[in-house]
């Protein structure tokens, strides 16, 4: 297949203060097989070599693990393929001639540092207060056969750890709500015996700081579930809120 030529409508805004803009980027010769981030570093090389300020974007392991890699590709978090990162996306699901709008993550939660960088440190601020267990796993471990655990909390509990922190659940959601994410953490813990212990505490923690940092509210929506690379499902959110309303009723007693 031959190369392809596109029209990239970039966001650029330097730092948050900055009102920011598109800005529009011709791109010739395309390799289909080529990563998205691989066409934006030839974009980045041609705009170095003309003394042009290059396009930041995060990105780490380039391979769907990291969660780095955040932004809107047509309006779309992590662009028009289902259950991937942007980092997994290749030129091949575009066609010759297509314009490609690339914007960054857009909620007050994730303020724009530059161009498509937005910070997520917010996220951290969630796990700091909840996303670890207290009992002693180490220097004393038992063999795993000791402490049998049901295949399905097992796989449920497994399934609620590949969470990667992308925050493409928040972005698109019309709220901002930050539920998927956190509802995944609590669950991947409260689902295993070593994280049973705490795990009320866990969620009153986890939700009140979630709210404190100003992400917004579900409204069962279901926008998140399905931008999820990781197909983080909604039920994680029931049992976030069985465990969140348990920890608050015995609050009141
Ligand atoms: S729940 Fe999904 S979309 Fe949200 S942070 Fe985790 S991996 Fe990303
Ligand atoms: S760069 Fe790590 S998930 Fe994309």
């Amino acid at each position: 297949m031959a190369g392809m030529n596109l029209t990239l409508k970039v966001w650029r805004q330097n730092g948050a203060e900055d009102k920011g803009r598109i800005v529009e980027y011709k791109m010739s010769d395309i390799s289909p097989d080529m990563s998205f981030l691989e066409m934006i570093d030839v974009l980045n090389e041609e705009l170095i070599q003309k003394g042009d300020d290059p396009i930041a974007f995060d990105h780490d392991c380039r391979e769907g693990i990291c969660g780095s890699c955040s932004m809107y590709i047509n309006g779309e978090p992590h662009g028009p393929e289902d259950l991937i990162t942007t980092c997994q996306l290749h030129m091949r699901s575009f066609k010759d001639g297509d314009t490609i709008y690339i914007e960054p993550w857009r909620a007050a939660a994730f303020p724009v540092i530059k161009d498509l960088v937005v910070d997520r440190t917010a996220f951290d601020a969630i796990i700091q207060v909840g996303g670890y267990v207290s009992v002693n796993t180490s220097g004393n471990t038992q063999d795993a056969n000791a402490l049998p655990i049901p295949k399905a909390d097992a796989d449920a509990a497994f399934d609620a750890a590949t969470c990667i922190g992308c925050g493409a659940c928040v972005a698109t959601c019309k709220n901002s709500s930050a539920m998927l994410f956190t509802s995944a953490k609590i669950s991947h813990l409260a689902l295993l015996p070593q994280g049973k212990v705490e795990a009320q505490e866990r969620a009153l923690n986890m939700v009140e700081k979630m709210d404190e940092l100003g992400f917004g509210n579900c409204t069962n929506t279901g926008d998140c579930e399905v931008q999820c690379p990781k197909g983080i499902s909604l039920d994680n959110i029931a049992l976030m809120n069985r465990e969140f309303l348990g920890a608050s009723l015995k609050s009141e007693k």
